[in-house]
């Protein structure tokens, strides 16, 4: 990376400073441990880094990241601090930091070199892409992982979870398109009543959505069951009656009947 990204970097964790509560900082320190004057074994961030920055970049990343320190650091949560062995490279997500670090600097400069329009620019940094979560996978994304590990009981709850902790904070998209998508997934695969359970749910946390009884109507269709299917399109028709679609797919369904 050019030491013109890696300045880049920097402006960015400057950029953010805005937002962090300085008493996190503080009330995370302990006593007998203190921010070092002269880091030991920094790779991105400029050796001389004063040590008023170098907290600031750690609590962007525990932030962005919704972490606490031991998660990239040696040393055990709910220990003092002194406890730990910061310049250690031996927690493998430090070197992954690093390298979403270097990553980070190199978006930064190649956005520097587009002719963007207006006249704001965005601070592109971890939380572009974090959201203040460590794996910044869809709801789709992740949901379909404990699915594919763990079963269906297992991805009901995860969705109840993930919404209890993350609804409202721009992490996950809970609108009704994210549930759809994975039950369309499943129906894809066969798994029918999957599919239907997962579309039941998209319905009862979206209960104005016409498209979410849509995709509930078409999981039923998909599984055979053609009287379900057309009660709940007519229920998306009920709820959106311009809903063409539903209107269609009625009298599809209707008329293979006969
Ligand atoms: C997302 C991962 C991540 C989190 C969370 C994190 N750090 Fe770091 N930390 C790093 C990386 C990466 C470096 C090295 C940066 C470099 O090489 O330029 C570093 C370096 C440091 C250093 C300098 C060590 C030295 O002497 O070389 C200190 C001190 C430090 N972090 C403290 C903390 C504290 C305290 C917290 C919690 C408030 C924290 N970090 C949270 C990734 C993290
Ligand atoms: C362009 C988007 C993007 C940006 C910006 C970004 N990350 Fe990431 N990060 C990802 C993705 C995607 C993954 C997950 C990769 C995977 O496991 O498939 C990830 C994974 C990680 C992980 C490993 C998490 C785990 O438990 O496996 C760490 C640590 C991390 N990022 C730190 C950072 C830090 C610190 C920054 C800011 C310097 C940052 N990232 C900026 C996209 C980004």
């Amino acid at each position: 990376m050019s030491s013109t990204a890696r300045s880049c970097f920097t402006v960015v964790v400057l950029a953010l400073l805005v937002q962090l509560a300085p008493a996190a900082a503080l009330a995370q320190q302990g006593p007998g441990w203190d921010w070092p004057d002269k880091a030991k074994n920094l790779k991105v961030l400029p050796s001389d880094t004063p040590k008023e920055k170098l907290r600031e970049t750690m609590m962007v990343f525990t932030r962005s990241l919704g972490v606490r320190c031991p998660y990239c650091h040696v040393g055990e949560e709910g220990k003092p601090l002194s406890s730990f062995d910061f310049p250690s490279d031996k927690n493998p997500k430090k070197v992954i930091a690093r390298d979403m670090m270097r990553m980070a600097g190199d978006v930064q400069g190649d956005l520097k070199k587009m002719h963007l329009q207006g006249t704001h620019r965005v601070a592109m940094g971890c939380q572009t892409c974090h959201h203040g979560r460590p794996v910044p996978a869809t709801l789709v994304e992740e949901l379909g992982w404990t699915y594919e590990t763990s079963g269906i009981d297992s991805t009901m709850a995860a969705y109840q979870n993930l919404r209890t902790r993350f609804y409202g904070r721009n992490a996950y998209d809970f609108g009704d398109g994210s549930l759809m998508e994975l039950g369309m997934n499943l129906s894809g695969k066969g798994k029918n009543d999957d599919a239907i359970r997962i579309m039941k749910l998209n319905v009862e946390t979206n209960p104005t959505s016409s498209r979410a009884e849509e995709g509930l109507a078409e999981a039923y269709a998909a599984a055979g069951q053609k009287d379900q299917a057309v009660h709940a399109f007519q229920k998306a028709l009920e709820l959106d009656p311009k809903n063409r679609n539903a209107e269609r797919r009625i009298h599809e369904l209707e008329g293979s009947a006969k």
